[in-house]
């Protein structure tokens, strides 16, 4: 049985986790100490509950399921990793310093990637090992539900390295889309634009919240409206997404809405928080503006 390293354990290593374990591997999940792996593997637990009562899924598979998830308390574990997956917070100083200590643990072969929305890949390299190991596989919330991941090689990345990623991530029941190593990469290029230009027809009051993401949903056929979806992703997370592509090509078409930041430093950072764009703390979702 192959054996992949989680660390972080939010939103998005907790979907990895669930995804992974759910195509026979083992996860050992980490994050920055025990106790927060240990509560998204209640997390997982809940959502396989919910699963199982509405007949997705059998009870001795959910158990079976969540056997091959072990919450661990440091990275010595992940020796015996095939692949380690960061999905830690969008911000490079977090993710440098864990790329260096799971290189002190990383076994001579397997793969250091980054789950990263948009931080380059060629540059993170240098925080790892061997650049040669090192890929960005680029994962979609929800994890389970979504059926796509992005694999972005940096410029060190062997051909070995992408093959046998893009091999885990198809096992992952997954299609793959190749990208090279460009702000954004191929979605978030395309879809953190569109959300922070509905946060600019926010703030110019050109329509409410509700229609905005009502004439999304109805009028291009999209699931959720660009502001659900924002405070879906987390409005820190997209804020940090815009703010890379801005910085890293400094085009101004990128330049962050006034009122993504401002909803950010409220800390109204989206679904995670209770309020974003919409009040979670009732029976619906009710809009903040
Ligand atoms: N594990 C397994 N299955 C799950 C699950 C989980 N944790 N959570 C939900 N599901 C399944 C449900 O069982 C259900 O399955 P069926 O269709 O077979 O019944 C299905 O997913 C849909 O779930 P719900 O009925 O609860 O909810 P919904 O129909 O309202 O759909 C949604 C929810 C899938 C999230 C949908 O609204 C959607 O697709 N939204 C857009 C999501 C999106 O765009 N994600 C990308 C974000 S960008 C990103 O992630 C990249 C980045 O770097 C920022």
């Amino acid at each position: 049985m192959h054996t992949i390293g989680v660390i972080g354990a939010g939103q998005m290593g907790s979907g990895i986790a669930q995804t992974v374990a759910q195509h026979g591997m083992k996860v050992l999940l980490a994050d920055i100490d025990l106790a927060t792996a240990q509560r998204s593997v209640e997390g997982i637990d809940k959502a396989l509950g919910k699963l199982v009562g509405r007949g997705k899924m059998e009870v001795s598979e959910a158990q079976a399921l969540l056997g091959r998830i072990e919450a661990v308390a440091d990275y010595a574990p992940m020796a015996d990793a095939d692949i380690i997956i960061e999905a830690a917070t969008e911000k490079e100083p977090i993710k440098q310093a864990i790329f260096e200590k799971a290189g002190e643990v990383l076994s001579q072969d397997a793969i250091l990637a980054s789950n990263t929305s948009s931080i380059p890949i060629t540059r993170m390299a240098n925080y790892a090992p061997e650049a040669e190991r090192f890929i960005g596989l680029h994962f979609f919330n929800p994890v389970p539900v979504m059926g796509l991941i992005e694999v972005i090689p940096g410029l060190a990345t062997s051909k070995e390295t992408e093959e046998r990623t893009i091999a885990f991530a198809e096992g992952l029941g997954k299609q793959v889309v190749l990208s090279q190593d460009e702000p954004g990469f191929v979605v978030n290029r395309i879809l953190l634009p569109m959300i922070n230009e509905a946060v600019f027809v926010l703030g110019q009051s050109t329509a409410s919240i509700e229609d905005i993401d009502k004439g999304c949903r109805l009028g291009l056929n999209h699931p959720m409206g660009p502001l659900q979806l924002a405070d879906f992703v987390g409005l820190d997370t997209c804020l940090d997404i815009i703010m890379v592509l801005y910085n890293t090509t400094g085009d101004s078409k990128y330049r962050p809405a006034p009122l993504l930041q401002k909803y950010v430093e409220a800390g109204w950072l989206g679904r995670k928080a209770g309020k974003g764009f919409y009040d979670y703390s009732g029976e619906a979702p009710v809009p903040t503006r």
